[in-house]
């Protein structure tokens, strides 16, 4: 055979799949970790490492180059979970439900119903506070899980000017809280709270019951998630403060292609070993 089949000696840390019931019982016990996919390749790579994969709209700006997600499609959405999906066996995924895409309860549920049926993901995510409550309910109540997303809302860039930190006085932390508690009410499993300030998530972790996840919300919640192209530091459109970067990508990946260019370039590449 031509082909040399390459093994991997990398031995995962997480053995078994993932559910919404494994995470649950996470609170107050373990960090819970998530961060975004959006193909089978790197799904494949951070699966069995963390707990947690969102199929985030966010493919919308990192993938596809757009300034904002507003533009993301159910179609497009559905697309990549498929990926992800085919790539990640073991972690928990969670689709997020793009602009538009949940407007009415009738609407939100027909989407969701495709994301149970056209895709493996466990939990749909939807963005907003208590005004959202129906419409996770009726999704609860027909058996489609979801992960409530509050604080800054990505969705409400265009309408809110900008992406505003949120729980900055004692008010808007109240309204964090009851926002949380509305949408735990309505059967959400979790709640996802991004840009907000610290004391402001820490309210909301000790005020429900089901498990937050935080992004740029401090280190109190019961989990965190950063999106993939930020922390290896391949999205360099743009840094916000609450991301670290655990590798440089785009560094990385720059020094290969200049080194493979020259070696093309000198005939050095391909080289005998390289050649059938
Ligand atoms: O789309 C996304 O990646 C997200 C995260 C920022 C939480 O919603």
């Amino acid at each position: 055979m031509g082909i040399v089949k390459q093994m991997s000696i990398h031995t995962p840390k997480i053995e078994k799949k993932v559910t919404l019931s494994t995470i649950a019982k996470m609170k107050g016990v373990e960090p819970i970790t998530m961060v975004t996919a959006y193909d089978a390749l790197f799904a494949q790579l951070f699966d069995g490492e963390v707990e947690m994969i969102l199929v985030g709209d966010s493919l919308n700006m990192s993938f596809l180059g757009k300034n904002d997600t507003l533009s993301a499609t159910m179609d497009q959405m559905i697309y990549h979970t498929q990926a992800v999906c085919n790539g990640a066996k073991l972690a928990c995924i969670v689709f997020d439900m793009p602009f538009g895409s949940y407007t009415t309860a009738n609407i939100a549920l027909q989407n969701a119903v495709r994301v149970y049926q056209e895709t493996c993901a466990q939990a749909v995510k939807i963005e907003g506070g208590k005004e959202k409550s129906e419409i996770v309910k009726a999704l609860s109540e027909n058996g489609i899980a979801v992960v409530a997303h509050i604080g800054l809302m990505p969705q409400h860039v265009r309408s809110e000017g900008g992406y505003k930190v949120r729980g900055k006085d004692e008010a808007d932390i109240k309204a964090l809280v009851e926002d949380a508690l509305a949408l735990e009410a309505a059967g959400a499993v979790m709640v996802l709270v991004e840009g907000v300030k610290a004391e402001a998530a820490d309210a909301v972790t000790k005020a429900v019951s089901v498990p937050t996840i935080g992004i740029g919300a401090g280190n109190s919640t019961d989990g965190q998630v950063l999106v993939w192209s930020d922390m290896f530091g391949f999205f360099e459109s743009f840094k916000p403060k609450f991301v670290k970067q655990y590798c440089n990508g785009a560094k990385e990946v720059r020094e290969g292609l200049e080194q493979y260019r020259n070696e093309v370039k000198s005939r050095e590449f391909p080289g005998s070993e390289y050649t059938y």
